[in-house]
């Protein structure tokens, strides 16, 4: 008893000692910081902090002793590549800058087709937010510099597709006191890529001792860029049914895609879990399906999307996954008086049905099954832009719940179907054939080119031995989920397949968060290398959210997302080391755009790039 009140007397004392302490150094009106760090570039990438704080009167940047008053200024115009993420195939940066101000900046379309003149005015707007979003959507240093960006675009064509030729050409040059930036392109998205890149000439100048009231913008003063893509589709998977995100992340996301040239949004819109796309001819998928009446994209609300994806140079790729992962908005057939639509939906034992609770496998025994497909197609047809992009999914068939049904087995024995193996191969292969022929018939009532490819998740189906049985190789462009040991994805390129590669082990986001899965960090993310091959369009980074929600979307995602993309945009050779100080550079855009991107290094590595490697 005694010991304790000693001790409980002497942590009191403690605790006030401390306190005064505290007072006597944290009084807020005589710590006043003023002296900055200076930043100035290595040698090879990046910035490094100088040894002394500058005093207050030098802490302006300066350009004749290459000092910079900010990381992120220093970042954009040192090194090869400057600021630049993903890297661009060529590059010649000036290590002068110039001070702007969005109020002098004009973009003249004076040589565009008529066609592009409204998208490509969309995109210049979004261009000068995110040059804005620098300095927080408040350039406060004024300057009377005149900037003009020329633009030019030879094709009328607006629609986005693996054809469309991304390449851009961007030339900046100071004279006389004007900014001249020309960006040259046949496609208003090979400017809209130009557009980007042009934003990341500029930066923020404020010393780090400053609060956000004086805030100016400094461009590099003399560039030239020439760029495209290694890889035609750079995408991006998100799940939006094992959690509902709001439509207001998914754009914020897509801001994400756009600054790092991804160009595919593949939308992973259903599952077994939920139903939230709203279907104006079938209601009760949502009725059935969302988790709340306000956890439903509308008609409208995926209209928008779609435009403001193609405003930042993103295709919107839809995927109904089926016939697995369908249980939940697919239950109401019974309530309605046309037998299951979906069978062992939300059944247990769980294990013995599917792979993930809860459970839920479209019936194919069901003729109404298909008249209700054959609606919701049509209304996907009715949203997405031509030629149209569908994912049909394909993943994960689980026999064990199609067997457990009396229904599915008669009509199999019915049609000589035995249920081993195989017979349920040829059930799954008629299922999607029926599927793929409704697809096209709605693609054609809507006056769309029909026999256009549409995509489909690896699996036993497209086993190297049996695919060609089943599939067909003009139709179908397999997204191969293998793991990156697997010869899956060459072996189907050999067979003439096309193929978008998604290496489960290495850029699955939510890898790390469950189960026995492993965390891949940026650079590991960075040094997966595809085949260069006309038959590989490209990749796919995926967020699947079973473990995620709106909560902590941005740091799952960004940066690691974009060091896919730098790999599906310019495929380098050199390692993710010369990529860290772009990378940093690139996250403190990312936020100043709104998104939260995760953390890379202690902020002192963030100070001093190359020192924490
Ligand atoms: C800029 O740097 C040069 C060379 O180090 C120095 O002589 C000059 O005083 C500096 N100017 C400012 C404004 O700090
Ligand atoms: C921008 O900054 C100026 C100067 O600090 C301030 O007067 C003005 O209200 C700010 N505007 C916005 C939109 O924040
Ligand atoms: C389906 O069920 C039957 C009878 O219960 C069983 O013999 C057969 O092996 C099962 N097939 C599969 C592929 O599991």
């Amino acid at each position: 008893m005694a010991g304790n009140s000693w001790m409980l007397l002497a942590v009191l004392a403690i605790h006030l000692v401390q306190c005064k302490v505290e007072k006597v150094i944290e009084d807020p009106a005589s710590v006043v910081y003023k002296p900055s760090w200076m930043y100035k570039c290595m040698v090879n990438e990046g910035c490094q902090r100088t040894e002394h704080p500058q005093p207050l009167g030098n802490a302006e940047t300066n350009a004749t002793s290459h000092l910079y008053q900010n990381v992120n200024l220093c970042r954009t115009v040192c090194g090869r590549f400057g600021g630049l993420w993903p890297r661009p195939v060529s590059a010649t940066l000036s290590t002068q800058t110039v001070k702007i101000h969005p109020q002098y900046l004009r973009y003249d379309l004076v040589d565009v087709p008529v066609e592009t003149r409204e998208l490509l005015a969309q995109m210049t707007q979004v261009t000068s937010e995110n040059i804005m979003a620098e300095c927080g959507g408040n350039v406060t240093e004024l300057v009377t510099t005149p900037v003009v960006v020329y633009l030019t675009v030879k094709s009328d064509v607006i629609a986005l597709t693996w054809d469309t030729n991304e390449e851009y050409f961007l030339d900046v040059q100071t004279k006389d006191g004007t900014v001249v930036v020309k960006i040259m392109a046949e496609t208003v998205y090979g400017v809209r890529h130009g557009l980007e890149s042009f934003t990341q000439l500029i930066s923020a100048d404020k010393p780090d001792y400053s609060d956000s009231s004086i805030c100016g913008l400094r461009i590099v003063s003399g560039a030239k860029i020439r760029d495209r893509p290694v890889y035609k589709h750079r995408g991006f998977v998100l799940d939006t049914s094992r959690h509902f995100i709001p439509m207001k992340d998914i754009k914020r996301t897509m801001d994400g895609m756009a600054a790092t040239k991804m160009n595919v949004f593949h939308w992973h819109v259903t599952d077994s879990h939920s139903f939230p796309l709203e279907s104006s001819r079938v209601p009760q998928f949502t009725r059935y399906g969302a988790y709340s009446a306000s956890e439903i994209y509308t008609v409208e609300e995926v209209r928008q999307l779609i435009k403001y994806a193609q405003i930042r140079g993103i295709r919107v790729v839809i995927e109904i996954d089926a016939p697995a992962h369908s249980g939940n908005g697919w239950q109401w057939g019974k309530d309605y008086g046309f037998g299951d639509l979906a069978v062992c939906v939300n059944s247990e034992p769980w294990r013995r049905l599917c792979i993930q609770p809860p459970c839920g496998q479209l019936n194919p025994a069901n003729p109404v099954l298909y008249r209700v497909l054959r609606s919701l197609y049509r209304d996907i047809v009715g949203v997405l832009p031509k030629p149209a992009l569908f994912h049909m999914g394909g993943d994960e068939v689980f026999f064990g719940c199609w067997n457990s049904s009396q229904d599915i087995t008669s009509y199999m024995a019915n049609k000589g179907f035995e249920t081993n193996t195989e017979g349920f191969m040829r059930l799954w292969a008629e299922f999607q054939a029926k599927a793929l022929q409704l697809w096209d018939e709605e693609l054609v009532a809507e006056g769309a080119e029909a026999n256009q490819p549409v995509m489909i998740w690896s699996s036993e189906l497209t086993q190297a031995h049996r695919i060609k049985k089943y599939l067909n190789k003009d139709r179908y462009v397999i997204e191969v989920w293998e793991p990156e040991s697997s010869p899956l994805l060459n072996q189907l390129m050999r067979l003439g397949y096309r193929v978008v590669s998604i290496p489960k082990d290495v850029w699955y986001l939510d890898h790390g968060f469950w189960g026995q899965t492993k965390y891949s960090n940026w650079r590991r993310m960075y040094s997966y290398m595809l085949p260069r091959d006309p038959n590989v369009l490209g990749g796919e980074i995926a967020m699947w959210t079973e473990y995620v929600d709106t909560e902590v979307l941005d740091t799952r995602v960004w940066p690691r997302a974009a060091a896919a993309a730098e790999r599906l945009w310019a495929d380098p050779s050199a390692g993710a080391q010369a990529a860290e100080a772009r990378l940093q550079r690139l996250r403190a855009r990312l936020r100043a755009r709104g998104l939260r991107a995760d953390a890379l290094a202690p902020a002192w590595c963030e100070q001093h790039d190359a020192r924490c490697i």
